[in-house]
């Protein structure tokens, strides 16, 4: 996946509500390690494949963006997310 058009694609979608990784909407949900550690726990599928779905999907607040977005553009952002949170979104 393309990490650098992931964040063009995080920058344009979800940056208003996970500005630096956080979460505006729900402070709880963050896409920091230890948050998506837990929120990644019930799959099975792996890290990247678990926020793609989540991304196409939409869950509570968040929005749905499978209409809005290409299986690339979703799969670049998760790879973009993944990344970052092992860096610690710095
Ligand atoms: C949760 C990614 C856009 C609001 C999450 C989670 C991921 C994610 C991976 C799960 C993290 C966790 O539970 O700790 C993204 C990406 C986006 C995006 C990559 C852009 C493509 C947005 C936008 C909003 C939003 C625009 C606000 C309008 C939320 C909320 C949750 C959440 C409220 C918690 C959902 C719940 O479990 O109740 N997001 N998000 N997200 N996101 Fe987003």
């Amino acid at each position: 996946a393309d990490i650098a058009h992931g964040a063009q694609v995080f920058s344009a979608n979800c940056v208003a509500c996970h500005m630096g990784g956080g979460n505006v909407v729900n402070g709880e949900r963050t896409l920091k390690a230890e948050a998506l550690d837990a929120y990644l726990a019930d799959y099975s599928a792996g890290h990247e494949a678990a926020i793609a779905y989540q991304v196409t999907n939409g869950k509570n607040a968040m929005p749905a963006f499978g209409g809005k977005l290409s299986d690339t553009d979703i799969a670049d952002v998760a790879s973009y997310v993944e990344d970052m949170s092992a860096k610690g979104w710095s």
